[in-house]
C-alpha cells in the first residue's frame, strides 16, 4: 500500500501518463488576434506610373503574411481621381476641410488585439477615409502599429495623429517604406517588413 502511494506520487511528480505535449499555456504562449487594415490608391502614382496594386497594399499583404493576420482594405465610397495631380488637389481640399468621406463595408476591430493601420502619406497626414474608418470603432486596449508608404516624408506626424484618433490604444513604433521601393523592390521591402515585425515581437 505504501509502495503504491509512493509510486503514484513519483509518477505525478515526473509527469508520467501525461500526453507528451500537454502543458498549461502561459499568457506569452497565447496567440494574439491580428488585423491589418489599410487604405491604398491605384491609378497614376508618384514615381511608379500607373499601378494596379497600390504601394501600401503591397506592404499590407507582406505584414499579413508575416503575422498570419487578417487583411481588410478601407475603400472610400467615392473613388479618388486616377490622375495624380487631380488626386493630390482633391486630397488637399479634404485635409483642409477635415472631411470624413464615407467608406464601404466594415470589420469589427473590437474582435482583435493587435491592429496594423496602413496608409500612404498624403500631405503629411493619413488620407481622410482612414479617419472615417478609425472613428467608427472602439480602440480601447488595442495595440496599434502604424505603417505607411511615402515619397520622402516618411511617417510625418502620423504616429501622433493615430494615437489621438485611436482613443485608449497603445501605439507602437511605425514603419515607413518608400512607395517606389514597395512597388519595384519587393524582396528588399519584404526584408524590411520582416525585420520590423521581429523588432516589435509580432513575426509569426
Ligand atoms: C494625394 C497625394 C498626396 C501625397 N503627399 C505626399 C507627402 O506629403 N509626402 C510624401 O512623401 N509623399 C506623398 N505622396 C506620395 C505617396 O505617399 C506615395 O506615392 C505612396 O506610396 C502612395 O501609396 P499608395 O499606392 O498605397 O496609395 C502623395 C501622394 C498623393 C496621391
Amino acid at each position: 500500500m505504501r509502495k503504491a502511494t509512493f509510486a503514484l506520487l513519483l509518477a505525478a511528480l515526473i509527469g508520467w501518463g501525461l500526453p507528451a505535449r500537454a502543458r498549461i499555456k502561459t499568457d506569452q504562449d497565447m496567440e494574439k488576434k491580428v488585423l491589418v487594415v489599410f487604405f491604398s490608391h491605384t491609378g497614376e502614382n508618384y514615381g511608379v506610373g500607373r499601378i494596379v496594386k497600390g504601394n501600401t497594399h503591397i506592404v499590407a499583404e507582406m505584414i499579413a503574411q508575416g503575422t498570419g493576420g487578417k487583411l481588410f482594405e478601407i475603400v472610400p465610397e467615392k473613388d479618388y481621381p486616377q490622375t495624380y495631380n487631380e488626386c493630390v488637389a482633391e486630397a488637399r481640399q479634404e485635409k483642409e476641410s477635415a472631411a470624413r468621406p464615407a467608406v464601404k463595408g466594415d470589420i469589427a476591430v473590437e474582435d482583435y488585439e493587435v491592429v496594423f493601420v496602413g496608409y500612404p502619406n498624403w500631405w503629411g497626414d493619413m488620407p481622410m477615409p482612414v479617419y472615417s474608418f478609425i472613428e467608427k470603432h472602439d480602440w480601447n486596449g488595442k495595440q496599434v502599429y502604424p505603417f505607411c508608404t511615402h515619397e520622402g516624408s516618411g511617417l510625418s506626424e502620423t504616429e501622433k495623429y493615430i494615437a489621438g484618433a485611436c482613443k485608449g490604444a497603445t501605439v507602437g513604433k511605425g514603419l515607413a517604406v518608400k512607395g517606389t521601393m514597395a512597388q519595384k523592390s519587393q524582396d528588399q521591402t519584404r526584408k524590411s517588413v520582416q525585420s520590423w515585425l521581429e523588432k516589435v515581437g509580432l513575426a509569426k
